[in-house]
């Protein structure tokens, strides 16, 4: 039997069964919510998302959330056709729909809609934007430290995909994890294109040594909100954090290392490529993080 553990893992949750989804300004039962075969998001993999979680009646760090979202598609060349607010009114009609106020997680998606015909060309979806947002009651259940192994997959160039964009199409990040899981990991450690460690396929990823706490330079990962949250964190608690270059070499020489990202919050790594990391379980620096992150949540929820 495999022992394989994801990232995002959560309890079982029979509710999430009868949950209610945005469609396109409808709030839909779950298995009403179809799109067609011809939108672009199903054929090419064209648009983007953002992960939120609810946390006592508050979406942490919406601001931020909107801001990327928006960003993103404004990249992309999208017209959402909807203001940040009016996203925001939607994300609140679906809490309230579903009658959530906590340990929710909300997946909301737009892509550049339904396409006239099957082809690439943007110009074939006219029809608009679909906008979706499915939430889902949530708590993570992650039963052990994460192991890792290095894949040949890496984080490329922002001139062919941006690795910031949360587009769609994650074939890159989905064909590290596959790597990671035929090597007898859980998640796929991806490298720059230099060859300095960079991130995983589906979460950011931070070392420890000596009491400081490196990250990658963040020019290859995803502009983790999380991430950015974990740095604040440091900076605030007088504890050395660097955005840096450094190797495999450093890496599996570290005391601790962990993965962030909205579901997981910080996430324990035990192992990387077969090498253990520190005591293979959660070390004292991710749990002093993980304790300043969620006061820093709980105080932006208190001020919300
Ligand atoms: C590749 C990748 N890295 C990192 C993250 C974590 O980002 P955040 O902390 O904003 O959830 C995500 C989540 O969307 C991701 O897809």
């Amino acid at each position: 039997m495999s022992d394989h553990v994801t990232t995002h893992q959560a309890e079982e949750d029979a509710r999430n069964e009868e949950i209610l989804i945005f469609l396109n300004g409808r709030i839909v039962p779950k298995a009403e919510a179809v799109v067609s075969v011809y939108d672009s998001g199903f054929m090419l993999g064209d648009g983007v998302w953002e992960g939120l979680r609810l946390y006592d009646g508050h979406w942490a760090f919406l601001d931020e959330h909107m801001d990327r979202l928006f960003e993103a598609a404004k990249a992309i060349d999208l017209d959402i056709g909807m203001t940040p607010a009016c996203m925001v009114q939607a994300l609140e009609e679906t809490r309230v729909a579903n009658d959530m106020t906590t340990d929710a997680h909300a997946r909301l998606m737009v892509t550049r809609g339904v396409k006239s015909r099957p082809f690439q060309h943007p110009g074939l979806s006219q029809k608009g934007p679909t906008v979706t947002i499915i939430m889902e009651h949530s708590r993570p259940s992650i039963p052990r430290p994460i192991r890792l192994a290095t894949v040949p997959h890496i984080r490329g160039l922002p001139m062919t995909q941006d690795p910031k964009l949360n587009s769609h199409s994650k074939l890159n990040c989905i064909l590290a994890c596959i790597a990671a899981e035929k090597a007898g990991a859980d998640e796929g450690l991806m490298l720059d294109v230099n060859g300095f460690v960079n991130t995983t396929n589906a979460c950011n990823f931070f070392i420890v040594r000596k009491g400081e706490v490196w990250t990658s330079t963040g020019d290859y990962c995803m502009n983790g909100i999380t991430r950015q949250k974990v740095i604040d964190v440091c900076r605030a608690d007088g504890i050395p954090v660097f955005e840096r270059n450094y190797s495999l070499v450093d890496t599996y020489g570290a005391d601790e290392a962990f993965l962030t990202g909205t579901f997981g919050a910080q996430t324990p790594v035990s192992e990387i490529d077969g090498r253990p990391i520190g005591s293979g379980e959660m070390g004292p620096m991710t749990e002093r993080i993980r304790a300043l992150y969620k006061a820093l949540v709980e105080d932006s929820a208190a001020r919300a």
